[in-house]
């Protein structure tokens, strides 16, 4: 009977070889389901527990009651796309002109995406700075790019510009940065963006600058965007997201904004990636934005989180590290444990009841340092629950 054969065979998926063969599960998936398993506080993932400005809300819904609920311009709305660029003048002194240089997008993981799909080539490098956000490898060998991993000073997680310029080859086609960091809490300075310009001077690299903690820089400091360097700005397209920015990381909206010729060839991947964003969503940004005020704010909102968990942490056994942008905090458990990384957090959760990230997660190689990242984007009840706990280790 050869009938049973021929179903069986039907009823299998056709093979696949997998693009990103070593993609699993994320830590932080597995983390958060660890957390809600134990009643844990998740200081893993990056996002608040607290809602964003019913404002904000009400523009969109004021918006969707308008009818504005079709499809946009492919760019993004008109006036959503000026708000960046004057926000971006403002505060940066370089104007993207709102019709050709700023794209709104999925999130600013899709437009990390969408710009390294539109200027790598099979067999171009791309160097990203270790640790980092786990979007950049992947995003790379999708477009047949090599990563070139580079990392950043062990523990202080600065930027080693000589490691830099000996990882830059005739093959070199953009690097990544991001400032303030995700995981380390660290901000470059003025100096950190000189010495960028001057490696990549005399080169044709481009820089994908994630920018999406833009508005989150602590103790006076002031966010390095590489729109504040007309050289640097000529080779980059910029990277923020909406979602950090208003407490709204579900909207999944953000922006790009780069020079013409750049954003001619991102948009030729954009408008077949995701050809536009949600109409409403980009309306009620557009006339949020027209008060400046919640994102200038939004240092002193955080460093006050910040503050209030350091200084509980300090009365613990953990040692912490600086954190001078983004809301995460990453602290050295050594003396409090001798676990690797994972099995820190796993246990942290399980035993302690406060999850959080070990570093390991955001290098491709699972380098250890014996340190976690919290993140402090929480409601100062949720800190303190997590800081009693803590104090107990
Ligand atoms: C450094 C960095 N880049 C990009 C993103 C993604 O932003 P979005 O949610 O807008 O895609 C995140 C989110 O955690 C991040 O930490």
């Amino acid at each position: 009977m050869s009938t049973p054969i021929v179903e069986s065979l039907a009823a299998q998926p056709p093979r696949v070889d997998s693009r990103l063969p070593h993609v699993g599960t994320t830590i932080f998936t597995v983390m958060s389901a660890l957390a809600n398993e134990h009643g844990a506080v998740n200081l893993g993932q990056g996002f608040p527990d607290f809602d964003c400005d019913l404002a904000l809300v009400d523009a969109v819904n004021q918006a969707m009651r308008e009818g504005l609920n079709q499809y946009p311009p492919m760019a993004g709305v008109p006036a959503l796309r000026k708000a960046v660029s004057d926000k971006v003048a403002t505060l940066y002194g370089h104007r993207y002109d709102a019709d050709r240089e700023v794209t709104i997008t999925a999130g600013a993981t899709q437009a990390i995406i969408t710009a390294v799909l539109a200027v790598v080539h099979p067999g171009d490098e791309v160097i990203v700075l270790e640790p980092c956000y786990d979007s950049y490898g992947p995003s790379i060998e999708l477009a047949g790019g090599r990563v070139v991993r580079v990392p950043l000073t062990p523990r202080s997680f600065r930027p080693d510009f000589d490691l830099i310029r000996r990882a830059l080859t005739s093959r070199t086609r953009a690097i990544i940065v991001n400032t303030p960091h995700n995981p380390s809490g660290t901000a470059w300075s003025e100096h950190d963006i000189e010495s960028l310009a001057q490696v990549l001077r005399g080169t044709d690299v481009l820089v994908l600058s994630d920018e999406v903690y833009e508005h989150m820089v602590f103790d006076g400091g002031t966010h390095q965007s590489v729109a504040r360097h007309p050289e640097l700005a000529q080779r980059s397209f910029i990277i923020s997201s909406f979602g950090k920015t208003y407490h709204v990381t579900g909207w999944k909206v953000g922006y790009v904004c780069a020079p013409a010729p750049l954003m001619d060839e991102f948009r030729k991947v954009h408008q077949f990636n995701v050809f536009t964003v949600n109409t409403p969503m980009q309306h009620g940004l557009a006339r949020y934005m027209a008060d400046p005020a919640p994102y200038l704010e939004l240092p002193g909102f955080y460093q006050a989180k910040r503050d209030r968990f350091r200084a509980g942490l300090a009365g613990t056994r953990f040692r912490l590290l600086p954190s001078e942008g983004s809301y995460f905090q990453c602290v050295d458990y050594s003396a409090i444990s001798q676990l690797k990384e994972e099995d820190f957090c796993r246990w942290l959760t399980s035993e302690a009841g406060v999850a959080a990230i070990p570093l390991s997660a955001f290098y491709a190689s699972g380098f250890e340092q014996q340190i976690v990242r919290f993140c402090f984007a929480k409601q100062d009840a949720t800190l303190d629950k997590a800081l009693e706990r803590l104090a107990r280790l």
